[in-house]
């Protein structure tokens, strides 16, 4: 199957030009469908032939990865230092190949082609798409390793994160993403609403007349998730007893009903999620160690929305069009987007949700949500940092900046070329508009972009 992509040799000595040239002649004959190597425009994955390790290197990967947005393959024809392909990583490269035989390197390019190109699909499926919303590079990151863990593995997976982030969902999507052929139920138990005294019965299942009360036999938790996935969440509520319990279960693989002699097998994706710091519980003999490692085969971290805010316009859309489903969704006018992006979530998108509906009820259903819609007890004090467009982020990406050593004119140049990327995407690469966006002159826009391709 054809896999589209683009290649770039980074150095050009003479001795190496050759292996490169019929490794990308290889690559062609194997299926790969050559792309144009624009990046403020594609979202297609690359590979970098180079065979040494440079600054001028890190750069380029920086650039053409879109800072690790963009999957990009290093291939270095010469072995190189352990030091320089973790540097190789660190400048946004997804993987590094070390290796001297073409037809093996051929090989490797292309399974990894593939398996991005999968991923890549999935996270364009409908089933992700519009489950969870969001294009911040901190979620896109997360949900390419879930969908990863989730398709082509069975292993366990922990999710952590804040309340409101997301966790539940997450747990519902890897379900869904798992490839197990005639997979079974997602069962969901929630830790923090077990009662001790029936909790045996919630997880085991019990027989007949196993106590009082107890009138007919019942399957629990690790019977019904049998063949599916058992989601526990706010396992960090889960009483020392109960996690012993479980540890024997997910070991075993096998358990017996309250009031029964039988052992019973069962199998399943285990998932479970909290917002507790399950480590420092560990520490605290708070939550077994021994559980901890057998639950956490992945873990994954979803970062509070103060860490995400390119997820909140997408997310507001998201849920207006929820929240009227039968009508066209208004759209929000610049300074309620202004206040959107301003504003605290302590309660993380759940909290986004909230502010949403509260929009929504003072919308007459005409026109764009205007700052009236703003209920009074929301609306922002105003200061004088409001009216600043540069926020955190953009104070700590400078630090960042500045901390490795990168000057004044880099920087402003990175803003520039930063500028230029949004506007052309913003306006699906139409020139005219950007420019306009920019406020340059499309002749002057044109003559940047040239600039910024003979760079590369
Ligand atoms: N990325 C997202 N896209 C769409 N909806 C989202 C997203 N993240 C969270 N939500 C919505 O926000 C609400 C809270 O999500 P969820 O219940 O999964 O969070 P949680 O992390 O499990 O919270 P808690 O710790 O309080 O249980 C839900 O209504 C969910 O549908
Ligand atoms: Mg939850």
């Amino acid at each position: 199957m054809p896999v589209k992509a683009w290649l770039h040799c980074v150095d050009e000595k003479e001795e190496q030009t050759s292996r490169i040239n019929e490794a990308v002649d290889n690559l062609i004959k194997n299926g790969i469908e050559l792309q144009p190597r624009d990046t403020c425009l594609t979202n297609c994955p690359g590979v970098i032939f180079t065979s040494e390790m440079t600054p001028a290197l890190c750069e380029q990967l920086r650039h053409l990865s879109r800072n690790g947005k963009i999957q990009v393959l290093a291939c270095c024809l010469t072995s190189i230092p352990a030091d320089a392909a973790w540097q190789l990583m660190e400048a946004g490269a997804s993987d590094v190949l070390t290796c001297s035989e073409c037809s093996k390197l051929v090989n490797e390019i292309m399974t990894r082609l593939h398996r991005w190109e999968k991923v890549d699909q999935m996270i364009n499926s409908p089933a992700v798409k519009n489950t969870l919303i969001g294009g911040s590079q901190a979620l896109m990151s997360i949900l390419r390793e879930v969908v990863e863990v989730a398709h082509f593995t069975e292993s366990p997976a922990l999710i952590l994160g804040e309340s409101g982030t997301g966790k539940e969902l997450l747990a519902k999507l890897i379900h869904t993403l798992d490839s197990r052929p005639d997979k079974g139920n997602l069962v969901v138990l929630d830790c923090s609403t077990i009662m001790s005294g029936l909790s045996g019965s919630e997880f085991f299942g019990h027989e007949r007349g196993a106590y009082t009360g107890a009138i007919s036999s019942r399957d629990g938790a690790f019977a019904l998730a049998n063949g599916g996935t058992l989601f526990l969440d706010e396992v960090g509520e889960l009483p020392l007893n109960l996690q012993t319990q479980l540890l024997r279960v997910i070991q075993e693989k096998t358990f017996k009903r309250v009031g029964s002699n039988a052992w019973q097998r069962t199998s399943f994706r285990l998932i479970c999620a909290t917002n507790r710091d399950l480590k420092a519980h560990v520490q605290r003999g708070e939550f077994r160690a021994d559980l901890y490692y057998r639950i956490a085969g992945y873990v994954c971290e979803l970062p509070p929305l103060r860490e995400r805010p390119d997820d909140i316009l997408p997310l507001a859309s998201h849920f207006l069009k929820e929240q009227r489903p039968d009508f066209t969704p208004p759209i929000l006018d610049i300074p309620v987007q202004e206040y959107l992006l301003r504003r605290d979530y302590p309660g993380n998108v759940r909290d986004l949700k909230q502010v949403i509906d509260r929009l929504l009820c003072r919308y007459t259903g005409q026109g764009s949500i205007t700052m009236g819609c703003i209920p009074p007890d929301d609306r922002p004090v105003l200061t004088t940092c409001y009216q600043d467009w540069r926020d955190a982020g953009f104070d700590r990406a400078v630090r960042i900046a500045l901390n490795r050593g990168i000057g004044l004119q880099a920087i402003s140049q990175s803003a520039k070329e930063t500028a230029i990327c949004i506007a052309m995407n913003e306006t699906n690469g139409n020139l005219r508009q950007a420019a306009r966006l920019l406020g340059v002159t499309d002749r002057a826009l044109q003559m940047r972009r040239a600039a910024q391709r003979q760079v590369q």
